[in-house]
């Protein structure tokens, strides 16, 4: 993307992040990932790898290149595009992590301890590394250093925009107007649960369809999935509203198709395996053109780190200049404060 580009209609702002965890999930795709691709051509999106934040929970150092290389192939298998977002690994800017140490000056430790995420991440730990509560502040370093008004995200992530939005206002109320108030952009999805059926998908849980599997590796994941616990036998007929393997279909299978699901379901005239045999056909056509294109990423990795590196300079240049005029603002540019 061109600098001038836009001049005089310049395109809201969006930025968005995701953990290096590895190859993206379904709960990614559907509660965040699908979200970003619409968004590229509406808005000035910059996607980010946030490297950064993975430290924070348990980590090998060994495994964190190749998760971040693996992310980013999913970021542009899913069809994010960087030649209309900016595509970059937050450890290639640490202007995030500097912004991030500043905003503690402004973020009141009890707001930390609050949040939900922390709490859950902390509970059964007997050391907390201070990392975890500081998380949020880095996010709202990531969002704010490019003055982006808004944030497409799943639903757990509210709280955090919250407080990045507090954040802005404490540190503006203080040192003046910098920084927008980022929104929350939530998508429709709600909270994807895992092939358990009961817990939100998540790659800790093992409880995922990966978007880049391979078809027979799909088949045998959706195999596995749970559906409505009431239904016992093969002729008991199903609950298609108690079941997450309907829910899966109406995300992802043919609407034209559905209310033949569910009825089928409803009757016991079509039995879960075979039910989860059409979603496990529906996940693998929808996610063809992402392997194909993972495929050729992989096959050509100086590509991947060719656009990591174009992103991260225009994402520099931009965090740059506002870190010039926050450090101005909070006397840390101390030689020209000195003449001033
Ligand atoms: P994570 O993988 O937890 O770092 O999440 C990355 C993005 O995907 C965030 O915007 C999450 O809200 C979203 N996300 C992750 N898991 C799910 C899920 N099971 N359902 C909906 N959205 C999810
Ligand atoms: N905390 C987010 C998550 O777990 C990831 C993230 C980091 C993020 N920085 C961000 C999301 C900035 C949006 C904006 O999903």
């Amino acid at each position: 993307m061109s600098e001038g580009e836009g001049q005089g209609e310049r395109k809201p702002r969006v930025f968005s992040g995701m953990q290096p965890s590895g190859e993206a999930h379904l709960g990614n795709y559907l509660g965040a990932l699908r979200q970003w691709v619409d968004m590229q051509n509406e808005y000035d999106c910059f996607f980010c790898v946030v490297d950064d934040h993975a430290i924070t929970g348990e980590f090998a150092g060994e495994a964190l290149p190749t998760r971040t290389f693996e992310l980013a192939v999913s970021f542009l298998a899913v069809g994010l595009d960087p030649s209309r977002s900016t595509i970059f690994v937050q450890s290639d800017v640490p202007e995030h992590t500097e912004l991030s140490w500043l905003f503690n000056a402004v973020t009141p430790v009890g707001d930390l301890e609050r949040m939900t995420q922390y709490k859950d991440k902390t509970a059964r730990l007997s050391s907390i590394p201070v990392g975890l509560l500081n998380y949020p502040v880095l996010q709202a370093a990531d969002i704010l250093i490019y003055r982006a008004e808004l944030v497409p995200v799943g639903e757990d992530q509210i709280q955090h925009l919250e407080l990045a939005r507090e954040i802005a206002r404490r540190w503006n109320a203080r040192f003046g107007d910098v920084f927008p108030e980022p929104r929350a952009l939530v998508s429709g999805s709600g909270r994807i649960l895992g092939l358990d059926g009961s817990a939100k998908m998540s790659k800790s849980l093992g409880n995922t369809v990966s978007i880049l599997a391979e078809p027979d590796e799909i088949r045998e994941r959706v195999r596995t999935a749970v559906t409505d616990p009431q239904r016992v036998r093969r002729t008991d007929p199903g609950r298609p509203d108690f079941c997450n393997v309907y829910t899966l279909h109406e995300h992802l299978t043919d609407p034209a198709l559905l209310p033949d699901i569910a009825e089928q379901c409803r009757t016991a005239q079509r039995g879960c395996v075979e039910c989860k045999g059409i979603l496990a056909d529906a996940i693998i056509e929808r996610f063809a053109p992402f392997r194909e294109r993972a495929r050729h990423y992989r096959e050509n990795p100086e590509e991947v780190v060719a656009i990591l590196d174009d992103g991260a300079e225009r994402a520099r240049s931009l965090a740059r200049e506002t870190m010039a005029e926050v450090r101005a603002r909070m006397g840390l540019d101390w030689r020209k404060g000195l003449s001033r």
